[in-house]
């Protein structure tokens, strides 16, 4: 183990899937930049939250992370070593330290396996725990850590309710003894009432096991208060990184404002009052994205010099971390938001709609 502060170190990772055409020969024709140059590190103990609508490369970042996807560029440094140069073998023996939770556990879950045999599997796999007793011993020690009764070991997945599923596919990470956890949206199958629980049990597995979390949702409230940073994600790549109440209060990048604009405040005075910002258009592909700012296209505050040709790079603002070359200028509102027009791409067989069809946005109502 090095001394160093970052469990995990991530620098301008990328992770592009080709796109292929044709029966005989597999000519690649374009590149989904699903990830597309992301730095971000995690201190050990510690929780990163990652936030950000669906398709902007969130789940392929955390699978780039555990290189279960590799990546395509960029470092991956666990415990100051660097994933993406490891051999086969070298990296084998490092998933162990390395696990990941899933969102709907029942699929992630084998259905003819019972509990007892999920939990022995990574353990056989890893050589951990020498004889029968002792993996029984660290399979019930795993279940109690995780609040199921010992009996639910003879026991199939479907037998389950979900809540109690993500236990068992929490439990499956846990018996390994990893240090760091990659969770994947892990309470978005869940009813909401079940939700808190889970997230509950996550944070309190950190505070007594020193755990190092990368939590995914698309939903801010979901992280905000279990992670000590949260990134917002736009196309493959970060936009803001801040605390979860700094986000709240202040969000910085115009994407952020928009996303914070969206979520209801409990004071009906406050709710009133608030500003709205109507995102148009829909999220562009990450096969061909916007040049310069991914955002431009979408942004409120896009300005005619840089936005369209500069990619603004993730720089500290106060509290906060934001790739925006106005953020400043944004937040002392010396520039104000204006209507923008989105170019919504219709898919070519949809019958005799325009290819390209103009959509002004819905103004809302800037304050
Ligand atoms: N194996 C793959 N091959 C090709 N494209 C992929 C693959 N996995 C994900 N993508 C694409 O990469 C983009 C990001 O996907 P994903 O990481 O699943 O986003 P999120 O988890 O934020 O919803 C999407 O456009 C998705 O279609
Ligand atoms: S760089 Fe320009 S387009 Fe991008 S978020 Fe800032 S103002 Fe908007
Ligand atoms: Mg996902």
């Amino acid at each position: 183990m090095t001394g160093s502060e970052n469990l995990v170190e991530v620098r301008d990772l990328k992770v592009h899937f080709p796109i292929k055409r044709g029966v005989v020969f597999d000519k690649v024709v374009g590149h989904v930049k699903a990830v597309d140059g992301v730095d971000l590190s995690i201190p050990r103990g510690r929780t990163y939250g990652l936030v950000g609508e669906s398709g902007c490369g969130k789940s392929t970042l955390g699978r780039a992370l555990l290189q279960l996807t590799p990546p395509t560029g960029g470092e991956v440094r666990f415990d100051g070593v660097d994933l993406t140069r490891l051999s086969a073998g070298r990296l084998r023996s490092m998933r162990r330290r390395m696990q990941m939770i899933f969102q709907d556990p029942m699929s992630s879950l084998d259905p003819r396996q019972n509990v007892e045999s999920i939990l022995t599997e990574g353990l056989q796999a890893h050589g951990i725990g020498g004889s029968r007793d002792e993996r029984r011993r660290i399979i019930g020690e795993t279940l109690d850590a995780v609040g199921l009764p010992r009996w639910a070991l003879s026991r199939y997945p479907h037998e389950f309710s979900g809540g109690q599923r993500q236990r068992i596919g929490i439990a499956r990470a846990l018996v390994l003894g990893p240090e760091l956890i990659v969770a994947d949206e892990p309470v978005s199958a869940l009813d909401v009432s079940i939700q808190a629980q889970v997230v509950n049990l996550l944070d309190e597995l950190q505070e007594r096991l020193g755990l190092t979390y990368l939590v995914i949702a698309h939903d801010l409230a979901v992280v905000r208060h279990i992670s000590d940073v949260v990134g917002v994600m736009y196309l493959g790549a970060l936009v803001e990184e801040a605390s979860g109440d700094q986000l709240y209060r202040e969000p910085m990048h115009p994407y952020t404002r928009a996303l914070m604009s969206a979520v209801p405040v409990p004071d009906p005075d406050v709710e009133d009052q608030r500003e709205r910002i109507l995102l148009s258009g829909d999220l562009p592909s990450p096969a061909n994205p916007p040049s310069g700012c991914r955002f431009h296209t979408r942004c409120p505050w896009a300005q005619p010099t840089r936005c369209a040709d500069e990619r603004p790079v993730l720089r500290q603002i106060g509290g906060s971390k934001v790739a925006c070359h106005f953020a400043e200028r944004i937040a002392s509102g010396e520039l104000r938001p204006h209507r923008v027009t989105a170019e919504v791409v219709r898919p070519a067989d949809e019958g005799d709609a325009p290819g390209v069809v103009s959509a002004p946005s819905e103004p809302g109502s800037y304050v």
